[in-house]
């Protein structure tokens, strides 16, 4: 009796987890405040005392306030994840404002914990995703105006630029409360340390003083 019950929790575990897969878990309690102190290492982070968890836990300011878009691509990411939300953790959701100067852009990125809904407040965005290798490396992509609304699925290389001629600013949704950034060029070209140039170089199909150029940016 006891080794079937121990078979039957086995068995429920494994159909849980694999109906979470690729996503955050599902909150196991009401509230769970991150404790952003805390030492202990945990998927996601410790839960505080929920007895002392305050209205300013689960609160941001300040999604008003433009981001200093004065930078090399022209865009800033105010992120409101858990690390600016503690009691996002464990809900498995967060949200940003992307600022855009004119002609400035979101670079190639991808976020490894989450599908992104993102839209625009103000301007105009030009906006894409790359599928992956098993789907041609398809670029799907759309000009967005006020209003409009776009996905970018997880795990996805995209990108969002401002081809208005005014400022742009968009809000998106993340399924993650800590979604993760890959900003494809810095990863690959501005490692620390570097990638060779050897193998980048095959990998880019180009002279190795393309690739000591571009490492060079970063
Ligand atoms: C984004 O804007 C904030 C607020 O103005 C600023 O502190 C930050 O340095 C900016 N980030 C980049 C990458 O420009």
């Amino acid at each position: 009796m006891k080794m079937s019950a121990h078979i039957l929790l086995l068995v429920l575990l494994s159909f849980t987890s694999s109906l979470t897969y690729a996503f955050d878990p599902s909150p196991l309690q009401d509230i769970c405040v991150a404790d952003l102190d805390s030492h202990v290492f945990v998927n996601g982070h410790v839960c505080k005392d929920p007895k002392l968890a305050k209205a300013n836990d689960f609160f941001f300011k300040g999604l008003d306030k433009p981001g200093n878009t004065m930078n090399k691509v022209g865009s800033n990411v105010t992120q409101v994840t858990v690390a600016q939300i503690a009691g996002l953790n464990t809900l498995g959701i967060s949200l940003v404002r992307i600022d855009f100067a004119p002609n400035g852009q979101n670079p190639p990125h991808t976020h490894p914990r989450a599908t992104e809904i993102l839209t625009v407040i103000e301007g105009t965005l030009f906006v894409g995703f790359v599928t992956s290798n098993q789907n041609n490396n398809r670029l799907i992509s759309k000009v967005l105006h006020k209003g409009d609304v776009f996905v970018f699925p997880i795990g996805l290389i995209h990108f969002q630029v401002n081809i208005g001629h005014s400022n742009a600013v968009a809000i998106a949704g993340l399924s993650s409360q800590n979604p993760g950034v890959i900003t494809i060029a810095n990863a690959v070209f501005g490692s620390k340390p570097p990638i060779s140039d050897d193998i980048l170089a095959k990998a880019f199909q180009v002279d190795k003083k393309v690739i000591d150029h571009l490492q060079a940016q970063f």
